[in-house]
């Protein structure tokens, strides 16, 4: 079924270039458009559907009341507002067979949430999109899984000042330290557990592959890293893979790589294009 009303949770630093990138390579407008915000910045989101909302559909609309949202039925809703808003709606869209995007994947390494989301999608016929967000290689990864994972490694790396504000600051003096610094090594639920704020990468690639429990995630403070660094390596009975990602920060909110827009983006333009890639 081709898509025609698209719901969106989040007017964030996800959101806004997601929402350009549609407006200018949207084949056909579809019927609706509708946006759910925090009250306290639904000005702002507003102002950014005076400018794409055009472009996407017909009818668009910024609301702040979930109910309301919801109602509309929509036939994809993608969320990119963050951990609480997953667990606030997304067993509801899903509920109503409303197909989900998620981007905020390092909600679904709370078991009874994944579970939830999982037997609503099960129950409605609707379908749960794990966006592959600011990792690239999900397609090959997730692939070799049906062929057999021997190893899977994923490194954090980060510039010192990027930790700041998590655990990794009574382990490390992020202010003085010289050379690259593994300063966590553990279970990618683990790790989730205890950086929630650096989840989503570890979750992506650890659900894509062998789960939580079987992937390790080390956690670097480099001086040298030129910006968030993903790095994964894998070896499978149909591939190694060996690979590094330089994430380019969000002009917006630089925990967010700039990609992560474009990854949404993607999965919304290859539901209304006859050829996906
Ligand atoms: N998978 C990935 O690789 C990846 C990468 C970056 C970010 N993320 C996730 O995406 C989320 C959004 O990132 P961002 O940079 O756009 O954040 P942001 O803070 O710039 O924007 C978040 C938006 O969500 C809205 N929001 C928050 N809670 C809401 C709620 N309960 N109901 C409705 N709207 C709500 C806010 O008003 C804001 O507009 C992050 O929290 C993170 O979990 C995932």
């Amino acid at each position: 079924m081709k898509l025609k009303s698209l719901g969106v949770i989040g007017s964030g630093a996800i959101a806004a270039p997601m929402l350009e990138a549609v407006a200018g390579n949207v084949p056909a407008q579809l019927d609706r458009l509708s946006l759910l915000t925090l009250p306290a910045v639904a000005d702002g989101a507003r102002a950014l559907l005076d400018k794409v909302g055009p472009r996407i559909a017909r009818e668009h609309e910024v609301v702040t009341d979930a109910d309301a949202f919801l109602s509309r039925r929509h036939d994809l809703v993608v969320e990119c507002a963050g951990h609480a808003a997953v667990k606030a709606y997304g067993t509801r869209v899903l509920e109503v067979g409303t197909d989900l995007l998620v981007v905020s994947i390092g909600s679904l390494t709370d078991d009874a949430l994944r579970e939830s989301l999982r037997a609503a999608a099960e129950k409605s016929g609707a379908r749960m999109i794990l966006c592959s967000g600011a990792i690239g290689g999900i397609d090959l990864l997730s692939a070799a899984r049906l062929a057999g994972i021997e190893r899977i490694t994923y490194t954090s790396r980060k510039p010192p000042k990027a930790w700041k504000g998590t655990p990794a600051a009574l382990l490390v003096d992020l202010d003085t330290v010289t050379s690259e610094t593994v300063f966590y090594e553990g279970t990618a639920r683990a790790a989730a557990r205890d950086y929630p704020q650096n989840a989503n990468s570890a979750a992506t690639i650890a659900i894509a592959s062998v789960g939580l429990d079987h992937v390790t995630v080390r956690l670097v403070a480099d001086p040298a890293a030129p910006g968030n660094v993903h790095e994964f390596k894998l070896s499978s009975a149909c591939a190694d893979m060996d690979v590094r990602i330089v994430g380019k920060p969000s002009p917006d909110n630089p925990k967010t790589s700039m990609s992560t827009a474009y990854t949404v983006a993607r999965e919304i333009l290859n539901r209304l294009s006859p050829i996906a890639i």
